[in-house]
């Protein structure tokens, strides 16, 4: 086997166009009704949920969004969460609602994710989002996969290559990641397949793919003598370790030499999903006041 240099898909960078092209957008919306606005909905006190909707709330100032944080304790109740997400729904000057998952046990994320209209739905975990997608009609995509697309077809096109005709497996069947991840790979003509944790043999289906998108949220799941020589690998796991390290759902140093490319974590999947946010922001804000949506 011929050891290759495997290169790191910058996903920071990868990102900072994503979010410059946004700022552009944002800059036209000056005299038309304000910039796009976005609201994040957050319940309780979950640590990495602060985290996240803080890199949400920053990356959204810079490009220019107006983003608006509504936090309720851990003790709200149903019909409280579910009266914000009302008021947001309702208010013509939100362009996008995003409700920060997970949400606290007792609340039924179901019927809170159920009242974000289509139209603000810049997560795509909504029903009706996720049905465009199967039916391959147009519509806001859930931002890590969608993320994700556009760091593998970077990769791809740095090699002059397409996801056309390609074997991707995808690791994890979960409504946020897995199950949009393989029909967005499916809409660009790759060969899917989407293990989980009742697959009989995940090595043997790494060893098949050219492309692995591993979202099982399981530390150093996938090990890298699994990996096809060549494979392109996309780590969507994100785990604190004990001693405060960060490590993905890939054993990224064993596939070092094998793998011709790999998203580091951090700086790979991560800071992608919230630049295609703010992505779906803008094309929210432009699809309601009726422009076209070519952001
Ligand atoms: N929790 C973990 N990832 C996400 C995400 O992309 N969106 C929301 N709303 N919650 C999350």
């Amino acid at each position: 086997m011929t050891q290759q240099q495997t290169e790191r898909i910058d996903g920071k960078a990868i990102a900072a166009e994503v979010l410059e092209i946004c700022r552009q957008r944002c800059a036209e919306f000056k005299g038309r009704g304000g910039p796009p606005s976005l609201a994040v909905v957050r319940v309780g006190e979950d640590p990495a949920s602060r985290v996240y909707v803080r890199g949400k709330l920053r990356a959204a100032a810079k490009v220019g969004i107006q983003a608006s944080e509504h936090h309720l304790e851990a003790t709200a109740t149903q019909q409280e969460v579910e009266a914000t997400v009302r008021a947001l729904a309702a208010d013509d000057a939100v362009d996008g609602i995003l409700v920060q998952l997970p949400l606290p046990r007792h609340l039924h994320e179901g019927a809170i994710l159920g009242l974000v209209p289509t139209d603000k739905d810049v997560d795509g975990f909504g029903v009706e989002s996720l049905g465009a997608l199967v039916a391959g009609l147009p519509g806001l995509r859930a931002c890590t996969p969608a993320g994700v697309m556009t760091l593998l077809d970077h990769a791809f096109a740095a090699r002059g290559e397409t996801l056309r005709g390609k074997r991707a497996l995808v690791i994890g069947r979960s409504r946020i990641v897995g199950k949009p991840m393989a029909l967005l790979l499916l809409a660009a003509d790759a060969t899917v397949t989407i293990a989980h944790s009742k697959s009989a043999d995940l090595a043997a289906e790494v060893g098949r793919a050219d492309v692995v998108v591993a979202a099982a949220g399981v530390p150093h799941l996938v090990r890298g003598e699994w990996l096809a020589p060549g494979a392109v690998v996309i780590d969507v796991g994100i785990h604190r370790r004990d001693d405060g390290s960060l490590c993905g759902d890939v054993d990224t140093d064993s596939a070092e030499g094998i793998a011709a490319a790999i998203t580091p974590v951090p700086g790979g999947v991560g800071p992608m999903t919230i630049a295609t946010l703010m992505r779906n922001t803008v094309e929210a804000a432009v699809r309601r006041r009726g422009e076209s949506a070519d952001v």
